[in-house]
């Protein structure tokens, strides 16, 4: 076989990673290869060269080359190098084969490329902003004894003052509740709210109907349609439904925006049988068409509750949020975490004061939802062809309806490929819906790339009956 010499490496290292650099090494390469980044035969730089472009000890690259080798992705030739082995024929992403007709090691690990809806794309190049931040907190002295279980009261100004800026609603820093994230705020809330069922959309977002579970609460699914939640089903439901928990902005998983005469009903409804709707407001910031339609909370400040996270602008591994609501609803909240020493963590909260104070969020928030445009339109002309898709005009994933069984096989044979998407059957409890949910936010362009043509081919395959 003539071997080609390989173009630089596709792979990237992350310093501040718990990963030790030689696994993040081996993890890029292998990855490169499983996507057809990579291609039998290609030659690899020395050790020498790519430990000087990654700016690593050679010994980096030699323990990953000798870990590849070992599994078997790679052959070292003494004195001639190491190479792409020889029995992974052709790229697995230019279609030339199947990946079970390729001679890949058994064990492959995590797949190489997760479309999940909920990782945000973060632009590198504002990498400052947040080093920035940081270096606040570590020049700040913590102050003495818990923290207010409420937030920082400066984080509470700051977060109303956003919300009113990004999403038009007006609301003061004494109705700012800080959270954990959503999850967390919805557990808080019903905490304090009258015992009941409560009741969610359905396809809905999975981790809100684990938390109402364990709050030992009943959960009562109701049906969703392109104009939101069907308020005669809910109508229909049971006396003792005491909130109902609502996606409004961008009804997840299927990408609706709530339409006004829905929220309307809907308020009329909830105001009928004196239950509380939960506004779970989750990616608001990132539209593309059009200005996000207003908050349900500004339409009924008294019975919604509104929550907001950081997850899908700065991740989900800051784990912070907010919950607005009226004063007193907070303040009952707040006495509830302090009796149990349960307030977030200070540094956490210093840091996002500062993101939110210098303008560093904002950019982001810029910077994304151009990338989330771009790649929202390259999605839905890829997809387009195969099925209806929902959720191009806001947010971070599209949806493709397909029938169960088919989205089922698309789904396993790309993950074959080394491509997870998440399946729509997987957000549905009483609902018989089907498709893929196509999450487009956490990936690089190169993964986006690669792994849309994954989908695309399965897609395709599938169509034509292979
Ligand atoms: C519907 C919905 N709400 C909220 C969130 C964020 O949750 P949290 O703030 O707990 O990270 C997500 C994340 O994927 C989501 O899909």
């Amino acid at each position: 076989m003539s071997r080609r010499v390989a173009a630089p490496l596709p792979v990237a290292l992350n310093r501040e990673s718990a990963d030790p650099l030689p696994r993040q090494l081996a993890d890029s390469v292998r990855s490169a290869v499983h996507r057809g980044a990579l291609t039998a035969g290609e030659r690899l730089p020395s050790t020498r060269a790519l430990a000087a472009d990654l700016g690593v000890a050679r010994g980096v690259v030699a323990d990953a080359f000798d870990q590849l080798i070992a599994e078997g992705w790679l052959t070292g030739v003494r004195g001639s190098g190491t190479f792409v082995a020889a029995g992974l024929r052709g790229s697995i992403a230019d279609g030339a084969s199947r990946a079970a007709d390729v001679a890949a090691p058994a064990n492959i690990g995590r797949p190489a490329i997760r479309l999940d809806t909920g990782t945000p794309w973060l632009d590198e190049r504002l990498r400052a902003g947040w080093s920035r931040a940081w270096r606040t907190v570590a020049a700040a002295r913590m102050p003495a004894g818990y923290p207010d279980p409420r937030g920082l009261p400066e984080l509470r100004a700051a977060i109303a003052d956003h919300i009113s800026r990004h999403r038009g609603l007006a609301c003061a820093a004494g109705e700012v509740l800080v959270t954990a994230g959503t999850a967390h705020g919805l557990a808080l809330a019903l905490e304090a709210m009258p015992s009941g069922p409560v009741a969610v959309e359905d396809p809905g977002y999975r981790a809100a109907v684990a938390t109402i579970a364990s709050s030992g609460r009943s959960v009562v699914d109701v049906p969703v349609d392109q104009e939101g939640i069907d308020v005669e089903s809910l109508a229909a439901a049971a006396d003792d439904v005491r909130a109902v928990y609502v996606t409004p902005a961008h009804q997840h998983p299927l990408g609706f925006a709530m339409s006004a005469g829905r929220r309307v009903a809907l308020i009329a409804e909830a105001r009928r049988r004196g239950a509380a709707m939960i506004e779970d407001d989750y990616d608001s910031e990132f539209r593309y068409d059009v200005a996000p339609l207003p908050a349900l909370a500004q339409l009924d400040p008294e019975r919604v509750i509104y929550l907001g996270t950081a997850s899908k602008t700065l991740g989900p591994g800051l784990r912070v949020g907010w919950l607005v609501a009226t004063a007193a609803f907070v303040d009952d909240v707040g006495g509830r975490r302090d009796a149990r020493h349960d307030a977030p963590p200070w540094p956490a909260q210093r840091a996002l004061l500062s993101m939110l104070d210098d303008g560093y969020l904002t950019r982001l928030v810029r910077s994304a939802r151009r990338q989330y445009a771009t790649r929202s339109q390259v999605v839905q002309s890829a997809l387009a062809p195969f099925g209806e898709l929902s959720g191009g005009a806001a947010g971070m994933y599209a949806t493709l309806s397909l029938t169960r069984s088919t989205a089922a096989r698309v789904a396993r044979r790309a993950l074959a490929d080394g491509v997870e998407v998440p399946l729509l059957a997987d957000y549905c409890r009483t609902a018989r819906r089907g498709g893929l949910v196509i999450g487009y936010g956490g990936v690089s362009d190169v993964d986006f790339a690669s792994a849309l043509n994954i989908v695309v081919r399965e897609l395709r395959a599938e169509s034509a009956g292979r």
